[in-house]
């Protein structure tokens, strides 16, 4: 158990983490930071004074909080819609940032293409970090993923243990779940893992797909697992198709869960993550998606994988892709 976590961003992701986090009593103290509802300077000065005493993150807290004596959980729950909920956290969950929304036509941005504004989101993430908890493990979640992990490197230098990106975990268990869904058999003897950028270029592994030990290739014709792993690909935007607004949400803050239990109770636990490269994969200074070791002080160790020539490429184009969106970012933080 730790003493404090804190998590950033209110919304749905947000409010799952929370809750779990008190449910499963991670940490005696859970703050939660959430500047919404955001005071609009055009309304009326009645409306702003009502908008004044509002606060998602107040409201979810309370919420939970009051349902924690039927939990039996003491767990201590408070949001504020300044930094000062984080205020002492050990670990940082961060999932502050604008989520995806269906266009009237049905299509909807990539995750790329909210770069502009959660940049800005970012910069003010790292602020408050940077005063509330220096020394903090942070796990961000929002989006476009690695970019935003690099953006918060930049902006905070943290030794590279200690700032990780969750992409990998939700990726893997989407993966896993349409062959376990498809082979009609258990998830639990599923396991796989997807490497590379949170986008469209991700690389799910084949070789990795095992069934209770057995190449998925047993299970699944080629058609199959070509289909699965172009929907694995897409699959976060086949839910915002879905909810029309806003992105999947239980999923990535179980996925989070994850790897935060994986710190708290120093597992190390081998799982992907999205974490510093210094040479592994033929990359340096990016963050993407590798097999990672994870225990108390983050990402003990990145595990280099033997992928295949097919693998390796796809690989390094997803890095490509990475790199290229990061090269945005440090144009754009020039302005910001
Ligand atoms: C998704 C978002 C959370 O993949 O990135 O659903």
């Amino acid at each position: 158990m730790l003493n404090k976590i804190g998590v950033i961003g209110g919304g749905f992701i947000g409010g799952v983490l929370v809750q779990e986090i008190a449910q499963r009593r991670l940490a005696r103290e859970v703050g939660l930071s959430d500047p919404a509802p955001f005071i609009n300077p055009d309304d009326s000065p009645e409306r702003q004074e009502v908008l004044k005493k509002q606060g998602v993150a107040a409201g979810k807290c309370l919420d939970i909080a009051e349902g924690l004596p039927t939990l039996r959980s003491d767990v201590k729950v408070h949001g504020s819609k300044d930094y000062s909920a984080i205020e002492g956290a050990e670990l940082i969950i961060n999932t502050a940032g604008v989520p995806r929304k269906a266009r009237p036509d049905g299509t909807f941005p990539t995750r790329e293409e909210l770069l502009t504004i959660n940049l800005k989101v970012t910069n003010q993430v790292a602020e408050g970090i940077k005063q509330n908890c220096p020394d903090a493990t942070i796990i961000s979640i929002a989006n476009p993923l690695d970019a935003i992990v690099y953006t918060l490197n930049k902006r905070l230098n943290p030794p590279k243990n200690k700032l990780m990106g969750m992409a990998g975990v939700l990726d893997s268990g989407r993966y896993c779940y349409f062959v376990a869904e498809a082979a009609n058999v258990s998830v639990e003897n599923v396991n796989a893992v997807v490497l590379g950028g949170h986008g469209d270029t991700m690389v799910p592994v084949r070789s990795s797909c095992l069934i209770a030990g057995i190449p998925v290739q047993e299970f699944l014709d080629e058609e199959t697992l070509k289909a699965i792993e172009a929907r694995t690909r897409k699959a976060g935007g086949e839910v915002v198709g879905l909810l029309g607004f806003g992105s999947a949400f239980a999923s990535p803050a179980w996925s989070a869960l994850e790897m935060a239990e994986a710190i708290i109770f120093d597992k190390r636990k081998i799982m992907p993550v999205c974490a510093k490269l210094e040479g592994e994969y033929g990359e340096n200074g990016m963050f993407v998606g590798v097999p990672g070791i994870i225990g108390k002080n983050g990402v003990e160790k990145v595990i280099q994988l033997n992928l295949t020539d097919e693998e390796k490429a796809a690989f390094a184009h997803s890095a490509g892709a990475v790199r290229k969106t990061c090269n945005e970012v440090d144009e754009m933080l020039k302005t910001l």
